[in-house]
């Protein structure tokens, strides 16, 4: 039987990758948020959705526990670095879905001197949950970072004096304003991406290609 599972996370990826599944003729049958159930049917029989934390749908993806899943650039690129040269290894990254858009960016506090330090080539505190994408970007501007590794409210750690600056993700910039935070530097543009495992797509061909292809036709129509 071609099975096919479709790996997402809760939330925005969740929300904005629906309309892709309605063009694709799939509807979830199951709502995330009312529902405990990881495992969520769809009207078509051979196409579930397996709902997992979003920094695990590469994994899912790359082992085969899900044919296909949506990810955002920001966690693909992490998980890549994470996990070495084998990060994107039978990973196929056919289509960039242009949803769930945001960058990723420095912030710090309005009163601390970025362009300062950054001048004077001190050492910069960074806490960031993107500890792969800031060793970059921070290594090719020659700045000098401690990074310490935080899994959410980023914001809080140039309040209480954890870092002088964070890597996050920026969408509306409502986060930052309400912590008064301030974005010194854009890293990067970030919108999720549509991944499947390439040895699936070897053995489920025309499930899938239907899936990508009908993914393709509806991206930014909505
Ligand atoms: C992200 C990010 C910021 C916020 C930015 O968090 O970490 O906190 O969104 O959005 P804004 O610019 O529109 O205010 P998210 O809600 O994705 O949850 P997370 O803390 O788990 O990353």
């Amino acid at each position: 039987m071609n099975h096919i599972t479709l790996a997402l996370s809760k939330g925005r990826i969740f929300d904005e990758t629906l309309p892709l599944l309605k063009a694709a003729g799939i509807e979830v049958l199951e709502d995330p948020e009312k529902s405990r159930k990881l495992i969520l049917p769809t009207n078509q029989p051979g196409v579930r959705v397996v709902l997992v934390r979003a920094t695990d749908v590469p994994t899912y993806v790359q082992y085969g526990g899900a044919d296909l899943g949506v990810t955002g650039l920001d966690t693909l690129i992490e998980h890549g670095k994470d996990w070495g040269g084998a990060g994107s290894a039978g990973l196929y990254q056919p289509l960039d879905l242009q949803i769930a858009k945001c960058r990723i960016s420095v912030a710090v506090r309005a009163d601390f001197d970025y362009a300062g330090v950054v001048r004077q080539g001190s050492r910069l505190r960074v806490a960031t949950k993107y500890v792969g994408i800031a060793r970059e970007f921070f290594a090719a501007k020659g700045v000098h970072v401690d990074l310490i590794k935080l899994y959410g409210s980023m914001e809080l750690a140039p309040l209480t004096g954890l870092a002088d600056a964070i890597v996050d993700l920026v969408s509306t910039g409502n986060t930052l304003k309400a912590n008064q935070l301030v974005e010194v530097e854009r890293i990067m543009d970030i919108s999720s991406r549509l991944v499947v495992n390439q040895a699936s797509l070897k053995l489920k061909q025309q499930p899938i290609r239907q899936i990508i292809d009908a993914f393709a036709g509806a991206i930014g129509k909505n």
